[in-house]
């Protein structure tokens, strides 16, 4: 399975970030290696101008949300298709933010999993415990009822992230065997050929060993995704020919 090694740049960006994506695709020597998918989920506001300046040097574009419907009077909303009409390939839905911030339910993730489907879209649907419920020994209950809730019907293509919400921007991640548990559990809900990707702090120090661990086959990269220094190693980590 192809790895994947994607960016989440979460309410980060402004203009002047296109210089970390260029510096990322010269740290490639001008393209992304054809060996591993390498995508950045910039902010809504430059994902037009990303997928037209970058998929030809191999970096694909995603959005962070998209709206279950395809139009309609729903006030700064954005819908599958039009991200998929401003060249996105991806995106994420059901971030632990999102379901944080915004109350999103499992049913809200599939419908919006399902929209991005019906747009050309690729979803990738997050999954993952809190702290709490690590602690209270229901981490593969809350993640098993995550997944019959959240994944689309049918096994139409789609990515699955494994995020524990207490690994993000915390600097924590599991123990190897305790990711390596959890995704395996995952690929025995999830049909085949979907790929699962682990995210939770993610770093250049930890991406290798994360990387090589059985049914991981990428990552979900937030705050290391920001800086092509940090970036570059990981993408670099994943198993390959780079
Ligand atoms: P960090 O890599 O900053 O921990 O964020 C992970 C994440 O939430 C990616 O979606």
């Amino acid at each position: 399975m192809k790895p994947l090694i994607a960016g989440n740049w979460k309410m980060n960006g402004l203009q002047a970030a296109r210089a970390e994506v260029e510096a990322l695709i010269e740290k490639f020597a001008g393209a992304a290696p054809a060996d591993r998918d390498v995508l950045i989920c910039p902010p809504a506001t430059l994902v037009a101008q990303f997928a037209e300046r970058y998929s030809d040097e191999g970096v694909q574009i995603g959005a962070q949300d998209c709206h279950a419907l395809a139009g309609g009077a729903h006030t700064g909303d954005i819908s599958a298709e039009m991200l998929a009409d401003a060249g996105a390939a991806y995106v994420i839905v059901g971030h632990s933010e999102r379901r944080a911030d915004h109350g999103e339910s499992d049913e809200t993730v599939r419908a919006k999993a399902e929209a991005a489907l019906r747009a050309g879209l690729t979803p990738i649907i997050c999954v993952g415990e809190t702290r709490e419920q690590r602690e209270a020994g229901t981490a593969f209950d809350v993640v098993g009822a995550q997944l019959k809730g959240s994944l689309p019907n049918g096994g139409a293509p789609f990515v699955v992230a494994y995020e524990p919400v207490w690994a993000i921007g915390t600097g924590l991640t599991p123990s190897l065997a305790d990711i390596g548990a959890m995704h395996d559990f995952i690929r025995s809900k999830t049909p085949e050929g979907a790929r699962i990707l682990y995210g939770g702090s993610v770093k250049p120090e930890n991406a290798e060993e994360i990387l090589a661990i059985n049914n991981v086959n990428g990552a979900l990269v937030g705050g290391a995704s920001l800086k092509a220094d940090d970036f570059h190693p990981i993408i670099a980590a994943a198993p390959g020919e780079m």
